[in-house]
């Protein structure tokens, strides 16, 4: 396999994945989950996100949020924005990066932001600008971008144009998302491939959800082109509300260990989040979906039914 030496994950748990829960997490529990989060070693936090409080009401305190955490030191702090007036929050909040977000199709991004992918395009004109003058780097995310629920497929040639648009607007990354899950790894492969080469210079994510188990697969395919970015949610949180059928995220616990197994560095220590998602499960109420969470590490070892030990030493 063709393996980068580290890759960074970037936690979006505490927006992909609190903006589909039921029920209101607390702005000091969310304070005390982040900073837990910044302590395990990630590199870059997506704290929340500056959408309509009508829209979104789990994250309806976001700027709370933000001006409650301990920013340690070298972690991006950075927020989803759909618009101008999340923009201005979110660069008055103080965050590090802007995560913008539009669709690929037309029919999730009317029904996630209320616009076509065009009007969001010259919307994001705008967003761009509020970014620069607060000197806060912008990277664009693109929903349905293997695959729309709605419309199903959506051209390569499609995607390229929608790229070509945030590039064209000044954005660092691109981050491609698989908002329902349906991306399979040779499509993600096939997508990087025929796009990096276009677009040089440009950093690239990665937003995989595991909605039909393909996210680490997507992420292992990912990487074979030279993506390094990749975004995962703690306890496989996360979905998109606006999106049917949509589920979590790859889960952190599992990417950080798949990686680290493989010699993979992601500077995450696992059994520090792996106790960060046991309290985001015992504040959610119910069990989250990570494997690792619930079976340990493959490093785990089990003392041996009665009398095995005594038969082996006897050999
Ligand atoms: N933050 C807070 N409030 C916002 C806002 C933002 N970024 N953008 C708009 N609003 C407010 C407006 O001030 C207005 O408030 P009012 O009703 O009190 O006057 C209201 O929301 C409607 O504004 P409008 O510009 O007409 O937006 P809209 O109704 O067309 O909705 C979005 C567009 C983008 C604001 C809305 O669809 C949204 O927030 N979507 C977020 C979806 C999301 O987070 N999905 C999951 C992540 S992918
Ligand atoms: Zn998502």
């Amino acid at each position: 396999m063709k393996l980068p030496k580290t890759v960074e994950v970037c936690e979006v748990g505490m927006r992909d994945g609190l903006q589909i829960e039921p029920g209101f997490v607390s702005t000091e529990e969310k304070i005390a989950i982040v900073d837990r989060l910044s302590g395990t070693g990630l590199k870059r936090i997506q704290v929340t996100s500056f959408v309509s409080p009508k829209a979104v009401p789990q994250l309806r305190d976001a700027a709370d949020v933000f001006a409650g955490i301990r920013r340690a030191p070298g972690v991006v702090y950075s927020a989803l924005v759909p618009n101008e007036r999340g923009a201005q929050r979110a660069v008055e909040a103080g965050v590090d990066e802007l995560d913008t977000v539009l669709s690929a199709s037309d029919t999730h991004n009317l029904a996630n932001v209320n616009m076509t992918t065009a009007e969001s395009l010259d919307r994001m004109a705008a967003v761009a600008e509020i970014a620069w003058r607060a000197g806060v780097p912008v990277v664009a995310g693109i929903a349905t971008s293997f695959g729309c629920p709605f419309e199903g497929a959506v051209p390569l040639e499609r995607l390229e144009w929608v790229v070509r648009g945030l590039v064209d607007l000044g954005a660092k990354g691109v981050c491609l998302a698989d908002t329902t899950g349906m991306a399979n790894p040779r499509q993600v492969q096939q997508t990087f491939a025929y796009l990096t080469p276009k677009f040089p210079g440009i950093e690239w994510h990665l937003h995989m959800h595991d909605t039909r188990a393909m996210g680490i697969p997507g992420v292992l395919a990912a990487m074979e082109t030279g993506v390094t970015h990749f975004d995962a949610s703690f306890g496989g949180l996360g979905g998109c509300p606006f999106a049917p059928g949509a589920s979590g995220n790859v889960c952190t616990e599992d990417l950080v260990h798949c990686l680290e197994a493989m010699g993979v560095q992601t500077g995450v220590d696992l059994e520090k989040l792996v106790e960060t998602a046991t309290r985001g499960e015992r504040v959610l109420g119910h069990p989250l979906r990570g494997q690792i969470i619930k079976a340990g590490p493959s490093s785990r070892r089990y003392e041996p039914p009665a009398g095995v030990r005594e038969r082996l030493a006897a050999r």
